[in-house]
């Protein structure tokens, strides 16, 4: 009823501003509007951002309570922060924005989410101050277009010619950057990059017939788009070349769309690029309607197009979902039970198989990856429907994900990402963003324990994780990334304890026997060792949390007490509750729905001043 009162008050609201400001826009049926959603466009007219609109649309029709608003905000950061402002002023429910310019809308997001849930699309903004991201993963496009190269070069050396988009374009630097540095190590290639300003068809086919030289002993064009990839093709059909391949980006579905032009050989292959439209209107009702679950991040699945593939592509495109078969077997490696955030991470898992019915095979592998590999070896023999393999260490998966790829088995990766040579090892990753974990820690330790100018700034000691491991790999990485914008901070001692609370504590005391305590901060890649260094704090007369800071990774029940005990700081949390999402990912994926390429947790920054509220709810 409220609801709906507020729909009926917006809707006359908007009915006076819409109409001056957004021609076009009414509402006819005002009393029927259940949400109103409001999406700031960076600009109408790439055709990528076209086929979002169109998508958001599509979808939105489906659902009769909902109306969208756009705006354009032709690619002026200016203008965008005006258009979420004359939104907001109409009273949307949500605010979907797909942002011109990063840095310039991050503090606008930042504002409008303290109101209304907000979700950004295609290029995210800093921090966490939003409801969900939904976007592409650019540089492993660009990956992917690197591996085509060599596919088509065959092993011949022969000229590669990258057209860029615009040169501020962030999407274009990430593609590049993937294709880039995924070339690097082929020092035969003769690799030339130009960039096309307004990303189009005519714009790239007049450069090249002008600078034809860049053509040049060209063999392979890595266009960042198929529109470009189209007018490169008329240019190289102008210029009477020959044998030369074309990969564009994109892939949408119409006769001159990239998947078209793939059909009719004027382009070699395309890899897509979804828009996310769909799951955007999926989520953002999700969210209005509180359903629980709803990730951080969800980034799409880009796919390699080529003439041998598009039937089968297309076919699975407008194929519809089935019901899941009765039994799903699903094999789960898990890394051990080294601390409190693994248990509640397994009992999850466990109890979530339980609820959806799923048949769980679990293997504690202690820590040790070669255990892990045997497990992961036993569960291909049983023939298992889907794997679920929460890795160890980063590295060393190739061969047996090999194994399971030819068994046909999918393989998920929960709670910790790998580097294989093959993305198409495994499925997709359900987890956190430990990158931005440690960003967090040290944003927190930037703006709460100021260096005010002492001699050798802020002293900052690193518990580190198992070595190897991808959370402590990128804790370490997020950590340092925002270190370096600050002088007075440094890391003057930096250990592995293996995630365990003996590991944290024979850190401290072994840095005690050999040094006067010195330091300001600890920072614990997660809360078991940061539990155990304040123990040994504290038997060495030292007051974890007022004679040292204490910050770390994970918000259990046990950390968030010490910090209402004032013996820790700040905890930066890690969900471990991946349990209902994987099981719903695997009940998905046996219906036949694709996964996103990775689906982000959202989490939290613990103080003494939110903790409270949340320790009462904590299970673990
Ligand atoms: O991979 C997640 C990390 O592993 C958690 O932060 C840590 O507690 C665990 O053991």
């Amino acid at each position: 009823m409220r609801k709906r009162m507020r729909g009926f008050l917006a809707a006359l609201l908007c009915a006076a501003v819409l109409l001056s400001l957004f021609p076009g826009c009414s509402r006819q049926e005002p009393e029927k509007v259940e949400y109103l959603i409001g999406v700031s466009q960076a600009n109408m007219r790439e055709s990528w951002r076209l086929a979002l609109i169109r998508e958001l649309k599509e979808e939105a029709a489906k659902h009769p309570g909902v109306r969208l608003i756009f705006t354009d905000a032709t690619q002026n950061s200016d203008k965008q922060i005006a258009d979420i402002r004359r939104l907001l002023a109409c009273g949307v429910d949500l605010l979907i924005v797909s942002p011109c310019d990063v840095k310039k809308i991050t503090p606008v997001v930042s504002g409008v989410y303290k109101s209304i849930p907000v979700i950004v699309m295609d290029r995210v903004v800093e921090g966490y101050d939003y409801s969900l991201f939904i976007g592409p993963d650019n540089r492993s496009i660009g990956k992917q277009a690197g591996e085509s190269v060599l596919r088509m070069l065959d092993g011949i050396p022969g000229g590669v010619l990258e057209i860029c988009g615009s040169t501020g374009s962030q999407t274009s630097a990430e593609r590049s950057e993937g294709f880039q540095s995924f070339l690097k190590p082929y020092r035969q290639l003769d690799i030339r990059k130009i960039s096309i300003e307004n990303e189009s068809r005519d714009s790239t086919e007049d450069y090249l017939l002008a600078n034809r030289e860049k053509l040049n002993g060209v063999r392979v064009i890595f266009a960042h788009n198929d529109y470009m990839a189209l007018g490169a093709c008329r240019a190289i059909e102008k210029l009477g070349l020959k044998n030369i391949r074309i990969i564009g980006v994109d892939g949408f579905t119409g006769e001159n769309d990239g998947i078209g032009l793939v059909r009719k050989g004027m382009i070699d292959e395309t890899i897509t690029c979804p828009t996310g439209g769909r799951e955007a209107i999926q989520f953002s009702l999700d969210i209005l309607r509180n359903v629980a679950g709803v990730p951080k991040q969800e980034i799409l699945h880009s796919h390699k197009v080529t003439k041998e593939n598009v039937d089968a592509f297309v076919e699975n495109l407008n194929k519809p979902q089935t019901a899941p078969p009765q039994t799903i077997r699903v094999g789960y490696a898990q890394v051990g039970t080294e601390s409190a955030w693994r248990l509640a991470n397994t009992e999850s898992i466990q109890s979530a198989a339980k609820e959806f019915g799923i048949q769980l095979f679990y293997e504690n592998a202690d820590q040790s990856q070669q255990r892990q590999i045997q497990a992961l070896r036993k569960f291909i023999a049983m023939k298992v429907d889907a794997i679920v393999l929460s890795p160890v260490i980063d590295s060393g998966w190739d061969e047996v994900l090999r194994e399971a790829k030819e068994a046909g088995i999918p393989v998920i990766l929960s709670d910790r990402e790998i580097t294989v040579k093959d993305d198409d090892m495994f499925l997709t990753f359900i987890g956190a963003d430990f990158v931005e974990e440690g960003r967090r820690a040290m944003r927190w330790i930037a703006q709460n324990v100021p260096s005010g100018g002492k001699k050798g700034g802020v002293r900052i000691m690193e518990l580190q994780g198992t070595v190897g491991a991808s959370p402590a790999v990128e804790r370490t990485v997020g950590f340092e990334e925002i270190l370096k914008e600050y002088s007075g901070y440094q890391i003057v001692y930096s250990r592995s304890g293996d995630f365990t609370y003996d590991g944290g504590k024979r850190i401290v005391e072994e840095y005690l026997k050999n040094h006067k305590w010195d330091i300001d901060v600890v920072y614990a890649h997660n809360d078991d060792m940061a539990l155990g260094a304040a123990e040994a704090l504290e038997k060495n007369g030292i007051a974890p949390g007022k004679d040292v800071k204490i910050i770390s990774i994970d918000g259990t029940k046990n950390a968030l007490n010490a910090i209402l005990k004032g013996k820790m700081n700040c905890v930066v949390e890690c969900n471990p509750l991946l349990g209902p999402q994987l099981m719903k990912a695997i009940t998905d994926l046996m219906s036949g729905k694709e996964l996103p390429l990775r689906i982000i947790t959202d989490e939290k920054v613990f103080t003494k001043e939110n903790t409270e509220e949340t320790i009462q709810s904590r299970k673990y």
